[in-house]
């Protein structure tokens, strides 16, 4: 299993801190949630704030945009390179112009569903697409309970992109912990992110993210 760590949880009057703490304690992917107060109901960073963890992060960052204007967010984030942008299907009337954008900027194009949105939604897309996003919270907020309709979504998504893309990955993201995180590496997983199993584990983060390398 692949961890990438959700800074929302980290303290951000030490950001650079917390993502080094990451990078070394052996994390895959630094996860960054960026919220615009309409999509979701709650407000995040900007261009300004995530160009300051890219300089602290020696692991490559994985965007999950919850916002409505997608493509404007896009236009906000790319010059900082991330390695993938991660946009909500519910949010975007043209998302395979959108998932080609994204690709004609050297960024990985993926999709994030939310919990009720079904994986026929984005069946077509397969083929263009490095990874899927499903969110096993509905997206706002760190420290929200797992909802566990996710395996069996992640197990039938995984089917599909046996199907459709086979080099296609998954992504879930909400929830995770030690405790779930096997179901999901059988369900078809291949990242997980977490945010306060991570950030606030008792034995620090090197301990919780060797504890989700399932
Ligand atoms: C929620 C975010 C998540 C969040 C995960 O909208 O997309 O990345 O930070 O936090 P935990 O792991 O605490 O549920
Ligand atoms: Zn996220």
């Amino acid at each position: 299993m692949l961890v990438a760590p959700s800074i929302l949880s980290a303290d951000f009057g030490n950001l650079a801190r917390d993502v080094k703490a990451i990078c070394d304690g052996g994390c895959d992917l630094v996860h960054v949630d960026v919220m615009d107060g309409h999509f979701v109901p709650n407000l995040t960073i900007g261009p300004v704030v995530v160009e300051a963890v890219a300089q602290a992060a020696t692991k490559p960052l994985d965007v999950h945009l919850m916002v409505e204007n997608n493509s404007f967010f896009v236009d906000l984030f790319a010059p900082i390179k991330p390695k993938i942008i991660s946009f909500h299907i519910e949010s975007e009337n043209h998302a395979h112009r959108l998932v080609h954008k994204i690709k004609d900027l050297g960024i990985k194009p993926s999709v994030v569903l939310n919990p009720h949105t079904p994986i026929e939604s984005i069946e077509y897309l397969l083929e263009d697409l490095h990874m899927v996003l499903l969110m096993s919270v509905n997206p706002g907020f760190g420290g929200q309970k797992f909802i566990p309709s996710v395996i069996e979504k992640a197990s039938r998504l995984k089917e599909l992109i046996n199907k459709r893309n086979p080099n296609c990955l998954i992504e879930v993201d909400g929830g995770v912990n030690d405790k779930n995180v096997t179901l999901l590496k059988d369900a078809g997983v291949d990242i997980v992110v977490a945010g306060s199993y991570v950030f606030k584990h008792p034995e620090g983060v090197k301990t919780a993210i060797e504890s989700l390398k399932v």
